[in-house]
Parts: structure tokens; sequence; C-alpha cells
């Protein structure tokens, strides 16, 4: 008989292991690296527990580059919040591809969310205009803090527009951001006052249908939209995806999942050719991103197992150096 030692991690070793500047490097490496098809990523699995309103994904991935090998679960409940309990629910299980040992276990949820947060800080550094200040930010829940965060960390932001509809949820955000961060946040009063002045917008959002109108959208601006992740949901209107330049974390995960675009594809508002590149490809500079101070840039990102394992790997060789989280054996 032989036993195992399992690397405990929690929420709070997995946070304190990776900084967003950090997180921001490891998924452009992932992206990188997905782009080049040198990370095995199969298509995730979606189990429907639809009597729960709630989806299972099983997400693996093989990472040559650092040779692990990771499986993520991460579990959505659209009505948990009403009961107090978060939206989601993670774990991540790390093996050594070399022997297939499992060496750690990790929570998930934060990781997911800093991995989320990191993979629009890169686009919003690759997309968005220099001198862009002001942003927006739709949702005022788990993912649109690190959102925050992530756009923080490569623009020098002197105001955010809040909007959420629960106003009480945007209050305490915006007390909190406004306290941690030192910037001016404003909450909005309707998606048209959150976008009047925005340069930079993210939406992290579970609303199934376009948070923003088109009208509210100024040329130059950069999007990220992270909320949808099922054909038949999304939270921007098919008008801007078709003014936009599209940027995606994935082509084939992007057609297979994203409501944003595969809804104005059957409309027949914009065709495939109209994604122009991978994020991957823009930060390995195989392709250009925004090439004009007026265009639109839309970023969308259903999210990859390839930027978990990034995250993990580091976040895993953090603790082990800090000696963070125990030593489990089973
Ligand atoms: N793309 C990715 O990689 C990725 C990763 C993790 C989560 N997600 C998705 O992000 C979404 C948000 O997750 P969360 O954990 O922050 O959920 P959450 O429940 O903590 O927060 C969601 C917030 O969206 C708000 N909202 C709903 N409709 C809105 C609208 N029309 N305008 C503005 N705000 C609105 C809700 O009031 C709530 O405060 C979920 O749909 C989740 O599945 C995506």
């Amino acid at each position: 008989m032989f036993r195992l030692k399992i690397h405990l991690l929690g929420a709070e070793e997995v946070t304190k292991a990776i900084s967003m500047k950090e997180a921001i490097e490891a998924v452009k490496e992932a992206f990188i690296l997905v782009s080049q098809k040198k990370v095995v990523v199969p298509e995730r699995t979606h189990l429907d527990l639809a009597s729960h309103q709630g989806t299972s994904l099983i997400m693996p991935a093989y990472y040559p580059e650092k040779e692990k090998i990771g499986l993520k679960i991460i579990n959505l409940y659209e009505k948990n919040p009403l009961f107090g309990l978060p939206h989601s629910y993670a774990l991540m299980l790390i093996f050594d591809a070399r022997n297939g040992a499992p060496l750690a276990l990790l929570e998930a949820a934060h990781l997911t969310a800093l991995r989320t947060g990191a993979a629009c800080g890169l686009a919003t550094d690759l997309l968005a205009r220099k001198e862009a200040k002001i942003a927006a930010i739709f949702g005022a829940g788990f993912q649109a803090r690190y959102q925050l965060e992530a756009i923080r960390a490569v623009r020098s932001l002197t105001k955010v527009y809040l909007y959420d509809p629960d106003y009480a949820k945007s209050q305490t955000f915006a007390e909190e951001i406004s306290g941690k961060f030192g910037i001016e946040v404003e909450v909005a009063s309707s998606p048209e006052e959150a976008c009047q002045r925005a340069e930079i917008i993210s939406t992290a959002t579970t609303s199934s249908t376009p948070v923003f109108p088109d009208s509210a959208i100024k040329p130059g601006v950069h999007i990220n939209a992270i909320g949808s992740y099922k054909p038949q949901v999304r939270e921007v209107p098919s008008a801007t995806v078709a003014r936009a330049k599209i940027f995606v974390d994935q082509k084939e995960a992007a057609l297979e999942e994203a409501g944003d675009l595969i809804i104005p594809l059957k409309e027949g508002m914009i065709t495939e050719k109209a994604i122009v590149a991978e994020i991957g490809e823009v930060a390995s500079g195989q392709k250009p991103g925004r090439t004009s101070a007026e265009e639109i840039t839309f970023f969308k990102t259903v999210g990859l197992a390839a930027q978990d394992i990034a995250l993990a790997c580091r976040i895993l060789e953090t603790a082990e150096r800090l000696n963070l989280g125990s030593k489990f054996e089973l």
C-alpha cells in the first residue's frame, strides 16, 4: 500500500501566493501557449443541473511547460446568492504529468476569479487606449471585484462607474473599493450613465440579456465581457459586437459557448471572420490589437482550463517556497 501526500491550499493561501500582476503574467503565458497549440485543453464538459438551476463545468488541462495536469470542477448556481451562498464553488486538482502522481488540491473559486480578472487585465493592457482613465463595471458581485483590480493593475484609473440593479450591493462595493484603492467610485443610476464617460467597460454579471444599449457605447471604448458562458446567454448587444474589433480567449471555445458572439452570428450581424485574433496572438505580437483611437475593441472570454493551470502552477511554486497551506496524507 502506498500513501499520497497532497498539498492543500485554501482561498487565503491561493490569494496570498499570487498578485494580480503575476496572475496577468501567468495568463499571458497560458494564452500564448494556447494560440500556439502547446497546451492540451480539451473541450470542457457542461453538466446541466437544470432542476437546481445549476451547471457543473469539468475542465481538464495538460500544461507541458510545467509538466502538470490540472482538473478543475466549478459549480455555478444561479440561485445561490438568494440564499446568501456564493454563485460558484470550485476545486482544482494538480497532478505531476511525468508520473501521474497527485500533488495538490486548491480552492478554486478565488483562483477562477483571479485568472478571469487577469485575462481582462491582459486584454485591457493590450487593447484599451493607453491614456484610458475611466472605467465602468457592470455587476457588483464576486467577479466584478477582480475585474476592477485587474484593470487597475494596467491603467491608472481616476474614476469608476458601477452599475448593478441591486443598488445596496453596488453601494457596498463602491464603499469597499474607494476605501481599498482610493479611487473615486460612482454608483450609476442607469447603464447609460455608467457608460457615458467610460473608456474601459467590464461586464461581470449573471444577466442573460445585454446590460447596456448599443447607443451608450462611444468610439474608442474597450469592452471586456466575462459573464456569459452559454450560447443563449449574453451581456453585450449585437450592434456593439458588430461595430467592434473582436478578440477572444480561444476561437473554438468562443464559437462553442459565447452567446455574445453566437447570437450575432446567428442573426447574421457578424461572420466568424469578425473575430480578428485570439488574445494570445496579440500578446505574442503575431497579430495587431488596437490600430486606431476610435475603434471599439471587444474581448470575450468564456474561461479556459489553461488559465487555471497556469495560475495553479505559480501558486504551488510560491506555496512550496513560503510554506503556505498544509500537507495531507491519505
Ligand atoms: N468568463 C469566465 O471565465 C468566468 C469565470 C467565472 C465566472 N463567470 C461568470 O461571471 C458571472 C458573474 O459571476 P459572479 O460570481 O460575480 O456572480 P455574482 O452573483 O456574485 O454577481 C453577479 C452580479 O450581476 C448582477 N447583475 C445581474 N444582472 C445585471 C445587469 N443587467 N446589469 C448589471 N448587473 C447585473 C447581479 O445583481 C449580481 O450582483 C457569472 O455568470 C459567472 O458564470 C465567468
